[in-house]
């Protein structure tokens, strides 16, 4: 395809998506908390633990100066939380931990998970960490209670570690680098996140990641295209640059090309060694979801919840024994087809009969129109079974769901106005 044509293609799509998003997410309606399980069935339980003690200029998720006193005191209520949801009747086969920094008060951390180990039928536990809470002694600590760890590396160049502060609190891309090396293997998965994109970034630089990357050997790694949602979008070009599209198709073909033999991509951004290797991405692999914590999302059968935001707030609703969900949203069938699309091609493959089981109806009836725009925009191919994506839909489904959780950004926007962090 014509890079001329491609971009086209690639802007319209961004379009259409972000005025999806902000027709369909949206969370208004007060809610009374989230119902009894809808199905006898496990679920994935996430956690969030929203404290960091610098706050990096490109980064929208909820999160607040860290105190001890103040993390003590949420991992109370977190806990409080948990049993609440037991006493719902919810059970849950995986959990996973995201932040801020997780492992920030690594104390209150482990007796969180002992607490879901004990009360919930869990097999996997993944967690994020920043590469300061990494220590052989801390992650040794975490054996046999968590089974992947992402550390948070975006990117090994000094100078942008330097522009992002974190060069500052973390260390330099080499020092990063022989952290990791150093815990490597002590837990079944470690994987490593890096940014793409990046104003000012280059080629070269990107390639030098992916090496350094491949040196270091992880058993995963996420690649993010670099998401400037309007939470962030000034501070990133206050300390980056200016943001532009420019390169991102080209850099997201660099990244498929330098990986492709050893880490073959699970789906858009997440890259593994092994196949059957779990990935944390519970939005993307997991229908259904509770979340816990300020700030965190739930997601069952076609409804949305939202957390309550605040830490006192939050505090508060717990204190009272009330759910700490304030608000939800029941999605409309045709949003929640466009939903399925948008995840299982994402995820590179979509079912014609897992489409139709859920539905009741066949996609070529439901989103005929859909289809025939992804065929011409060269982006899917059909066979009898399944509907898949082409190398240019690969990027194109990463621009579509890069979209979505900037809607969903908007959402944390909302909820986060006249909040102090
Ligand atoms: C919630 S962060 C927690 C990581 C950890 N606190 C750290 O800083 O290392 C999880 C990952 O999300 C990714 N991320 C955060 N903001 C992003 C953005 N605006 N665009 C792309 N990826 C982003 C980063 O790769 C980050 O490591
Ligand atoms: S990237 Fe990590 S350390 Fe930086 S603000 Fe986000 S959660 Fe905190």
């Amino acid at each position: 395809m014509q890079a001329r044509q491609s971009k086209m293609i690639t802007s319209a799509t961004s379009y259409f998506m972000s005025q999806y998003t902000k027709h369909y997410l949206h969370v208004e309606k007060p809610s009374l908390g989230l119902p009894p399980p809808p199905e006898a069935k496990k679920y994935l339980l996430y956690i969030h633990v929203p404290f960091c003690t610098m706050f990096c200029p490109y980064c929208s998720f909820n999160k607040f100066t860290y105190t001890k006193e103040t993390a003590a005191k949420y991992f109370q209520h977190l806990r409080e939380e948990i049993l609440h949801v037991k006493a719902l009747g919810y059970d849950f086969n995986y959990l996973v931990i995201g932040g801020g920094t997780p492992l920030i008060d690594e104390e209150e951390l482990i007796r969180t998970i002992e607490l879901v180990k004990k009360l919930f039928n869990v097999e996997h536990v993944s967690c994020e960490s920043d590469p300061n809470h990494i220590q052989k002694e801390t992650v040794t600590r975490l054996k046999g209670l968590v089974d992947r760890l992402s550390v948070g590396v975006q990117t090994f160049d000094d100078a942008l570690l330097k522009k992002l502060g974190r060069y500052e609190k973390f260390g330099s891309g080499e020092e990063v680098y022989e952290k990791i090396a150093s815990m490597l293997g002590i837990l079944p998965i470690t994987s490593v996140d890096l940014i793409f994109n990046f104003p000012t970034q280059t080629s070269e630089g990107l390639v030098n990641d992916l090496e350094r990357l491949k040196k270091l050997t992880p058993e995963q790694t996420s690649v993010y295209p670099l998401m400037t949602s309007s939470l962030v979008k000034n501070s990133v070009k206050k300390t980056l640059g200016k943001f532009s599209l420019e390169n991102e198709y080209n850099f997201f073909k660099v990244i498929k090309e330098s990986l492709k033999e050893t880490y073959p991509a699970r789906h858009g951004w997440s890259f593994s060694k092994e196949s059957d290797l779990i990935i944390d991405e519970y939005i993307i692999d997991n229908e259904e979801y509770v979340g816990v914590g300020s700030g965190s999302f739930s997601f069952l059968k076609n409804t949305l919840y939202l957390n309550e935001f605040a830490l006192d707030p939050y505090a508060s609703l717990i204190q009272e024994k009330h759910s700490a969900i304030t608000k939800e949203r029941t999605f409309p069938l045709n949003s929640q087809m466009y939903y399925r699309l948008m995840v299982d091609l994402f995820n590179g493959t979509l079912s014609k009969k897992k489409f139709a089981t859920m539905f009741g109806v066949s996609i070529n009836d439901a989103l005929g129109k859909e289809l025939m725009l992804l065929k011409f925009a060269k982006a899917i191919k059909e066979t009898k079974e399944n509907i898949i994506t082409t190398e240019y839909g690969d990027y194109l489904f990463l621009v579509m769901m890069k979209e979505f959780y900037m809607g969903m950004d908007r959402i944390r926007n909302d909820a986060r106005k006249n909040l102090i962090i």
